[in-house]
């Protein structure tokens, strides 16, 4: 962090804590009659009992039931604290040590609608307008929208096979400094299974990117929504996290484990970080929905840590299939110089076409025609790049189809090379 700096950004400054919420500890103390909260009346609400009935993991009938009634229904129709469910808050505490091998505080959570808005909150708190961000290149787009709305000055790094090219990060900090130059607010990536460029950072990068956090006092903004989607198996990598707790603000995601639909994710960092993310929530949103909430709570209590990565597994062996049939199909059809990564991780495999190539006008020439349709490059680039690569996703489309749909892509770039 540039010492220069003040940390949090002009908005992030003039923030203060919601009065109200903030009366909210005195509410359980002994005796206390309050006349303050503004809260509805529970007898008012309408639900008297929600049953939601589970898939077995691997998608069969007859799977557990959660029930939701009684008191727990009822914190589950009323407003929250803004952190999150207390009860939720543990259990996640426990589900970070289960996987990760990470300890947390109590303060050091925040649940969130989906990881997506944990993006948002943090660019929110950290960047003013002129500020520059790291991120890879290319990179996830909803990432760059929610940056874009305080900052358009991005300082782009490219990966390879490896994930974030760390020796360029470290050549571009190091000139910073010679140079008493502002350092970037943060750094941003996405470490398993990268959207859109499909490879994971290997475990020199991220002792690599840990070691400049430290060394520049620089935050990682380690977004990981699909670090369970680990097509390979094998041991898991350590979190950014892990290697740096106090220089990592890292984002979890139910969307790719549970479905997105949910919206639930949640931020987990230093505590000063996470305490300014609860004031920005308390001014956007009071709190995510205490109904998904109490839904993710009831799916722990009746299935565990370990039930949930057993039902990750299952959706590991259908998109490993996937996958596989992905890249069988683009040796099979595509043209030799196309270039790409098996990805170990995720649901994206990224296309590089020769230089010259125009994504955008293959897919506006030829997608309807031919009925095949890729995302072009240029959606994921903070720099007007990529123009010539494509993101295939293998996550919604069975064998049979990926294979005719790499046979439609190799007429897709066969005319593209043709127009030269
Ligand atoms: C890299 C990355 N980050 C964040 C998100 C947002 O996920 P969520 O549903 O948790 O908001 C996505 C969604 O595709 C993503 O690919």
């Amino acid at each position: 962090m540039d010492e220069r700096r003040p940390r949090w950004s002009t908005r992030a400054l003039r923030r203060t804590p919601s009065p109200i919420r903030e009366l909210m500890p005195l509410l359980s103390l002994e005796g206390m009659i309050s006349l303050g909260g503004g809260y509805p009346n529970p007898e008012t609400f309408a639900f008297r009992q929600v049953r939601v009935e589970l898939k077995q993991p691997d998608g069969g009938e007859g799977g557990a039931s959660l029930l939701l009634e009684g008191p727990e229904l009822l914190q589950a129709s009323q407003y929250g604290a803004t952190e999150g469910l207390p009860a939720l808050l543990e259990q996640l505490r426990g589900w970070q040590r289960f996987k990760d091998g990470v300890e947390l505080d109590r303060n050091q959570l925040l649940l969130l609608n989906g990881s997506q808005e944990g993006l948002y909150i943090a660019a929110d708190l950290l960047l003013d307008e002129g500020d520059e961000v790291v991120v890879d290149e290319p990179t996830y787009p909803g990432a760059l929208a929610a940056f874009r709305s305080f900052t358009d000055r991005f300082l782009a790094i490219a990966l390879d096979g490896e994930g974030m090219c760390t020796d360029e990060l470290s050549r571009l900090l190091e000139r910073r400094r010679e140079r008493g130059e502002p350092l970037p607010r943060f750094v941003y990536t996405i470490p398993n299974g990268h959207n859109p460029a499909g490879v994971t950072l290997s475990e020199p990068r991220r002792h690599a990117l840990a070691e400049l956090a430290r060394r520049y006092d620089l935050l990682l903004l380690e977004d990981d929504p699909y670090q369970l989607l680990d097509l390979d198996g094998g041991e898991r990598l350590p979190t950014l996290q892990r290697l740096a707790p106090e220089r990592v603000l890292r984002l979890d995601s139910f969307s790719k484990i549970l479905c997105p639909g949910l919206r639930l994710g949640y931020a987990t960092g230093p505590a000063e970080l996470v305490r300014a993310m609860v004031l920005h929530k308390q001014a956007s949103n009071l709190h995510t929905s205490s109904f998904a909430q109490a839904l993710l709570q009831a799916y722990f209590r009746a299935e565990g840590n370990t039930g949930l990565l057993q039902r990750v597994q299952a959706s590991v062996a259908l998109y490993r299939r996937s996958r596989d049939a992905m890249v069988a199909a683009a040796h099979r059809h595509l043209p030799p110089e196309i270039r790409f990564q098996v990805p170990r991780a995720g649901m994206f495999l990224w296309f590089a076409l020769p230089a010259g190539c125009d994504a955008g006008r293959m897919v506006q020439q030829d997608a309807r025609e031919l009925g095949v349709l890729l995302v072009p490059g240029g959606a994921f680039s903070a720099q007007g790049g990529c123009r010539n690569a494509l993101r295939a996703s293998y996550s919604m489309v069975d064998p049979p189809r990926i294979e005719e749909g790499m046979r439609r892509f190799a007429e897709m770039i066969r005319r593209e090379l043709a127009r030269g």
